[in-house]
């Protein structure tokens, strides 16, 4: 039996829609802790303080992680987190930090936004942000 072409589109839409919504084995503070020692350490110190192996070397210091939410209020900045690390800073932007968008490419799942708005975005990426949240100091 022949497919017809809607029937056959709308199942991609419902498959892409389920992939959006699941909730990856990545979205846990334990994976984002995994990703942060595979990715980050190198710069930014096992703590996160900004001193890995590599900070000397660079000509600019790596950022304290952990200071992230002081520096900010006291309120964890997630979604700027999220564009720095992705790499959405900008064509203009000639600093040091990688993006990681590729290396972070993950199925997407729904971040609620501070604004209310529903973003999809990688697990990866959220997972990573979600283990950053946890490092803030007081
Ligand atoms: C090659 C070294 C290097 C690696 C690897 C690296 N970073 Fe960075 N990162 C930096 C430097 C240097 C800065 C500060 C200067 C700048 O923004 O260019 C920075 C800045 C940041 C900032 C901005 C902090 C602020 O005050 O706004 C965040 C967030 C960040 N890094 C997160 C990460 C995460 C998460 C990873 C791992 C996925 C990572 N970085 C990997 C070098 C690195």
């Amino acid at each position: 039996m022949r497919l017809k072409s809607t029937t056959f589109v709308s199942v991609l839409a419902v498959t892409a829609l389920a992939a959006c919504n699941a909730v990856g084995p990545l979205d846990t503070a334990e994976s984002g802790a995994v990703l942060f020692r595979q990715n980050c350490v190198i710069c930014h110190g096992v703590s996160g303080a900004g001193d890995g192996p590599e900070a000397d070397a660079l000509p600019v210091a790596p950022a304290n992680l952990r200071a992230l939410a002081a520096a900010n209020d006291g309120v964890f900045p997630a979604e700027a987190v999220m564009a720095t690390i992705y790499g959405y800073r900008g064509k203009d932007y000639a600093g040091l930090m990688p993006e990681f968008g590729p290396v972070l490419d993950s199925p997407s799942v729904i971040w609620i936004a501070s604004d209310g708005r529903e973003i999809p975005t990688p697990s990866a990426l959220v997972a990573l942000t979600g283990y950053l949240e946890t490092i803030q100091d007081p």
